[in-house]
């Protein structure tokens, strides 16, 4: 990973000459790893999405940005707007890190509509001289004619008691007449929390008390809360550190998942059942939810870990936020679906059908860097089977699947440039129903499989060769009937 002096990280884009930024902007467009359906930066490093909202129209969907350089540095809100959360266009910094609340970085928060503003809730990061963390919950107002105005002063200037200064990515919502806000917490005995206050008015903030969960003891720091009803069921995420793994759960440097049940909203005790992650592959963490015009719930995360290094660092550019899925929950268990609206970037379908035996068959004329992939599982007589994409003759990123554990695996040991800091290179997850479909979106550098419309899902970040664009099947033993169908995809989503 890469090291950066503290006064390198600290830099603000506004002091950055311009000739060293329009050479970094050229670098990275150099990249080989750039996406063609992902939002990703311009240079330096994505992290969390955030303020995420319907408003006046149009989707606003912002991330954290440092501009300089593949390092969390100090932080800005980028932003971008969409009409159908499928095509994204950059429309500039949104908060810069310019007041003493949030002079080490405009950290993650949440966007509300009042009236005829947004609001982007956020946590401002400030570093004392001698290097102790602040944390101060921030406001600024986005109007109608695309014009931010922050607050002079904090929203919420202090911490309660109980709590470190690890307190921040605040997350609003309204109900039946209050503003409620949920914040990722720490408490002073190092476990990790949700506290939750309230508000009648977006300005006048008091404590209420902790979310109080069945997880008292369940890592040092939670980030990135996010708390929504959907249909009858009460759905709490958010982002543990300091989990240890347990059998294929958990193998990620630090967490995100959720728990279902019901939140009582006199005491915020929640009864729920247990946490499970989001995604089961290697790079998903901070997501955000909102609903779109429609009503329906949207999630997007960040397609990236912490304290993780990755192969375009070298290229001065770092993450990419994944699709939109859509939440329901059916049968009290989450689905996570990718939204529909998607199918606008498909481009020539082909499709095909046919059995996968021992042997290795390179499916003809199928092979591509860019598409989309509905893998149907007719029929399975197959101890195991895999499915096996980006092949050149060096690299592969397999999917197996074993009938009798139920168990999907991917394996990147050889999907060419690694990630550093990861643990092993593989990732498993075992279906509750037996495998029958597999819905695949390969960019240029990334993965993202939907198991089972919506069961399970796996996304990856993944740096092979140009070579690496073949589709290949076999079995361990037995055979499978499959049906492929194959869309090219037309994305630009950033323009
Ligand atoms: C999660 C996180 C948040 C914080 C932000 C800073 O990835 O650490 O807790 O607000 O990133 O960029």
């Amino acid at each position: 990973m890469m090291e950066w002096t503290r006064e390198e990280r600290y830099q603000t884009l506004e002091s950055f000459p311009e000739e060293a930024y329009e050479a970094l902007l050229e670098k990275t467009a150099a990249s080989p790893y750039r996406q063609t359906f992902h939002i990703q930066p311009q240079t330096g490093l994505l992290n969390d999405p955030n303020g995420f909202a319907y408003f006046n129209g149009q989707y606003h969907l912002f991330y954290q940005w440092f501009p300089l350089g593949p390092v969390h540095g100090l932080k800005y809100w980028f932003h971008t707007v969409s009409e159908d959360l499928v095509t994204f266009k950059d429309v500039g910094i949104a908060i810069r890190p310019d007041t003493p609340f949030d002079s080490h970085g405009a950290y993650s928060g949440s966007g509300i509509v009042v009236d005829d503003t947004l609001k982007l809730i956020y946590t401002g990061n400030h570093r004392t001289s001698t290097w102790e963390r602040v944390s101060y919950q921030m406001m600024a107002s986005l109007d109608k004619d695309g014009t931010i105005t922050k607050s002079n002063e904090p929203i919420i200037d202090s911490i309660p008691e109980g709590f470190t200064s690890h307190f921040r990515d605040p997350k609003v919502w309204y109900e039946e007449g209050i503003y409620y806000m949920v914040i990722g917490a720490q408490r002073t005995d190092e476990t990790g929390t949700i506290a939750v206050y309230q508000s009648q008015d977006m300005n006048n903030w008091s404590y209420v008390s902790e979310l109080k969960t069945e997880y008292k003891d369940f890592g040092y720091m939670w980030e990135c809360p996010d708390y929504f009803k959907l249909d009858q069921t009460d759905v709490l995420l958010f982002c543990p550190q300091g989990i240890d793994k347990y059998n294929d759960a958990f193998w990620n440097i630090y967490q995100s998942g959720y728990v279902l049940g019901k939140l009582d909203q006199s005491t915020f005790e929640m009864q729920h059942g247990p946490f499970k992650e989001l995604d089961n592959g290697f790079d998903f963490y901070a997501p955000q939810t909102t609903l779109d015009k429609d009503g329906n719930r949207i999630l997007i995360g960040w397609m990236g870990l912490p304290d993780t290094g990755y192969p375009t660092d070298k290229e001065g550019w770092a993450h990419c936020l994944t699709l939109p899925r859509v939440l329901t929950v059916e049968n009290n268990q989450l689905r996570q679906r990718p939204l529909p609206a998607l199918q606008k970037l498909r481009g020539t379908v082909e499709t095909a059908e046919g059995y996968a035996t021992k042997k290795n068959v390179k499916l003809h004329p199928y092979e591509g860097f860019q598409y989309e992939l509905i893998v149907d599982v007719l029929e399975n007589d197959s101890t195991e089977f895999y499915i096996e994409l980006r092949v050149s003759k060096k690299e592969s990123t397999m999917i197996t699947y074993n009938r009798a554990e139920r168990r999907v695996t991917l394996d990147r040991f050889d999907s060419g440039l690694q990630p550093e800091g990861v643990d092993g290179y593989r990732r498993s997850v075992v279906l509750d129903e037996d495998l029958s479909q597999l819905h695949i979106f390969v960019d240029t550098s990334s993965i993202e499989i939907f198991l089972n419309d919506g069961e399970k899902v796996m996304t990856s970040r993944i740096f092979t060769s140009k070579e690496a664009r073949g589709i290949r099947t076999s079995t361990e033993s037995g055979q499978v009937y499959f049906k492929f169908t194959k869309y090219d995809l037309n994305g630009n989503p950033q323009s």
